[in-house]
């Protein structure tokens, strides 16, 4: 088997592979989210080890059980945090996370001190309030003292990867969400470094996704149970490696993904860099050699979640799919902007704010409920009629919370105008690294050959529901839209 590791937000998971791709032990460990103050999130870099050294324990305690034999380890997590280290190695202060907002001052001063074509050109995105690069520069005026002290910054699953092998590297498709990649060579900008007054030794070699960083350490080959002597593969982010899990690779860029998390993304495989001139998506590296378009809505499933919890925690999500789908679809409804945490995707700004708009003493629970849905669908209609310029989408995977109703399904593929297809698969971020070290394990030839192609199985999920009456209900989503 090979081992893929998932470092999340509310927690990592630990899965095991056999050479048929089959998860044969799956573990989870939780850890706290800090918000030290109003739009920080910060985590401890030491819980994420700790957890992860623990899930590592009951996952190779299982593995000896069945007679399994660890061969590789794959890394994969949370894109775009900053765990600052000291020459030593040692983290100097808690690291803020992808959806942390502080730096709002410091991208301002990234795209002044940057032209922003040269930016995008480089970069592939503009300065972007959660990246990694405004996060070094805020800690630069913020917190001096520790940024003398600053010897090296790594991405969160960069990071662990460091503790389990001692070795500082990272691969392109995280590094590409720093903000400071050059895309077309796949190392540090050095021009946009100097820019800012940054030393590019700051930042950790760049590898390929399938290469091998280092070995495990053989004290905590000790500690876990794990063969010494185990191989550390670079992985992906998190989004690239749920796409490699999903068999989404660049040679088939007419299939896609659509998450409905938390937050809501989509994520278009590309053969070659093309950015978004005006940086509205994200161009990535993907895991896989090529390159990939990213959208994303920060409050997706989380906006719906954030109905339920304030204002009727006591009724359950399907009680209210329920009444949103009896809510008769009409441009006389609410619309929802779902801005609740500002806004990435086309918008880039952290900024806004969300807002129920349109509210008439004729509208219920129902009529809110269904704002949301369609919010949100709104808004990632957006960012796709801004991709579709540079993409061949045809089709989506549909996978998060959200994917399970098909009224918010529906809406989704009625907003991007594509078909969106369920997956049976339940693979995910650690699936996905697993079979990024299943190369160097040795169980396929290639990551190609690892993780497939994805398959559309069955029909489409019905744009319209099929009691509705198609056209009046796709001219009152339209004009909505509109
Ligand atoms: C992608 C992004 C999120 C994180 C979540 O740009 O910010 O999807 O990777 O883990």
């Amino acid at each position: 088997v090979t081992l893929g590791i998932d470092l999340g937000t509310s927690g990592v998971k630990v899965v095991a592979l056999d050479a048929t791709r089959r998860t044969v032990v799956s573990v989870t460990r939780e850890y706290p989210l800090l918000t030290p103050q109003p739009g920080w999130t910060e985590q401890r870099p030491e819980d994420w080890v700790a957890a992860t050294l623990s899930a590592l324990g009951e996952v190779a305690g299982q593995l000896s059980e069945t007679g399994h034999t660890p061969l590789a380890l794959g890394l994969s997590g949370q894109m775009h945090g900053a765990v600052f280290l000291d020459a030593h190695g040692e983290v100097l202060r808690p690291a803020p996370l992808w959806n942390d907002q502080r730096t709002a001052r410091q991208v301002q001063d990234i795209e002044a001190r940057v032209p922003l074509t040269d930016l995008i050109a480089r970069t592939g995105n503009r300065a972007v309030t959660g990246f990694q690069l405004p996060k070094v520069l805020w800690l630069k005026s913020a917190e001096p003292e520790v940024f003398a002290r600053l010897a090296h910054v790594l991405l969160p699953k960069d990071y662990l990867g460091y503790a389990l092998t001692g070795v500082l590297a990272s691969e392109p498709s995280d590094a590409s969400g720093v903000g400071a990649l050059n895309l077309a060579r796949l190392e540090w900008d050095a021009d946009i470094l100097s820019a800012l007054g940054l030393a590019a030794t700051l930042f950790p070699e760049v590898r390929p996704s399938t290469a091998r960083v280092g070995t495990l350490h053989s004290s905590l080959a000790a500690v876990t149970g794990l063969p010494a002597g185990l191989p550390v593969v670079a992985g992906g982010g998190d989004n690239a490696a749920a796409a490699v899990a999903l068999g989404l690779g660049s040679a088939q860029p007419e299939i896609g993904s659509v998450s409905l998390g938390t937050s809501g993304v989509l994520f278009a495989p590309l053969s070659s860099p093309t950015p978004d001139p005006r940086g509205r998506v994200h161009l990535f590296a993907h895991a896989d050699g090529g390159y990939h378009l990213l959208g994303v809505t920060l409050a997706c499933a989380g906006a719906l979640q954030w109905l339920r919890d304030r204002l009727c925690p006591e009724v359950s999500f399907e009680t209210l799919l329920r009444e949103a789908e009896k809510a008769v679809p009409s441009e006389e409804n609410v619309l929802f902007l779902p801005f609740l945490a500002g806004e990435r995707s086309p918008h880039m700004r952290s900024d806004l704010r969300a807002a129920w708009l349109n509210l008439s003493l004729a509208h219920s629970r129902g009529h809110l409920v269904r704002a949301v849905l369609e919010g949100t669908a709104f808004a990632l209609a957006e960012t796709h009629d801004v991709m579709r310029q540079h993409t061949q989408l045809q089709s989506l995977l549909a996978t998060g919370g959200g994917a399970r109703s098909d009224l918010w399904l529906g809406l989704m593929a009625q907003g991007l105008d594509l078909d969106i297809y369920r997956t049976a698969s339940t693979a995910g971020a650690a699936e996905g690294a697993a079979l990024l070290a299943m190369p160097e394990a040795g169980l396929y030839a290639s990551l190609q050959e690892a993780m497939g192609t994805a398959s559309l199985a069955g029909l489409p999920v019905p744009r319209v529901p099929s009691h509705a009456p198609r056209t009046a209900y796709s001219a009152a989503f339209q004009r909505l839209y509109g």
